[in-house]
């Protein structure tokens, strides 16, 4: 079992990065989840002030999107199911600068490029008998967008989380979220994420494992 979680920081200079809002509060609340139900879970995680859930569960932290890249291409192939929880950053500083930028500088535009969709890579590596879950943030057309990546991601369940849901998203104790795979969609109530993480365990397992419809 692999689960990323938390945000990823893209250093501009060796005191600033590009990051997002992300706790990881929801992937790691996953990772005791399914180490509750006796999985052998490997927590990839982002930049958090988060403690390790207690049992059977080896967490590697990385920094930035690249490093999260490197090591799902490490472990996915050893995995029966991967969820991406993760925040990742769409676009990391194309020139990090190796000192810090002093005000005094000439430096006005900031340019980016594209990180490497990690989802999508694991996607494109999966291989029958392995079970990919996906997250969706949306603002707009959420359920058509959300629909789009589990698609193109080529995923088997996609977490459609709403920002305007009150109580849902980043930082909060609860969320409420959908769940979307080919042929099945739930709406769920607010929930902890404790209580929606080892929902969504058992979700996985139950549904999409041992009685795939
Ligand atoms: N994701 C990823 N690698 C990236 C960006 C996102 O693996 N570089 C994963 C996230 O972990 C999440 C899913 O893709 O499970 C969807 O992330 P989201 O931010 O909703 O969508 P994007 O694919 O980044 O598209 P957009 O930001 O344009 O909505």
């Amino acid at each position: 079992m692999l689960i990323t979680a938390g945000p990823t920081y893209e250093r501009i200079d060796p005191v600033r990065f590009i990051g997002n809002f992300s706790s990881g509060k929801m992937g790691f609340a996953l990772a005791q989840a399914f180490e509750q139900m006796g999985a052998t879970v490997t927590l990839v995680a982002g930049p958090v002030a988060q403690k390790t859930p207690e049992g059977n569960i080896n967490r590697i932290n990385v920094e930035s999107a690249r490093e999260m890249e490197t090591q799902v291409k490490k472990c996915f192939p050893q995995t029966n199911i991967l969820v991406m929880s993760a925040a990742v950053a769409d676009f990391a500083p194309n020139e990090p600068q190796k000192d810090k930028i002093k005000k005094k500088d000439d430096f006005q535009t900031l340019s980016l490029k594209k990180t490497t969709d990690i989802l999508s890579m694991a996607g494109k590596m999966k291989k029958p008998g392995q079970t990919l879950v996906g997250f969706a943030l949306e603002t707009a057309n959420e359920l058509e967008n959300a629909r789009e990546k589990l698609h193109e991601k080529k995923l088997d369940m996609i977490v459609l989380n709403s920002l305007n849901d009150p109580g849902a998203g980043f930082g909060t104790d609860t969320n409420k979220v959908t769940l979307i795979t080919q042929n099945r969609m739930e709406n769920w109530p607010l929930k902890t994420k404790v209580e929606l993480a080892q929902d969504m365990a058992h979700f996985i397992v139950d549904k999409l494992i041992l009685e795939p419809i």
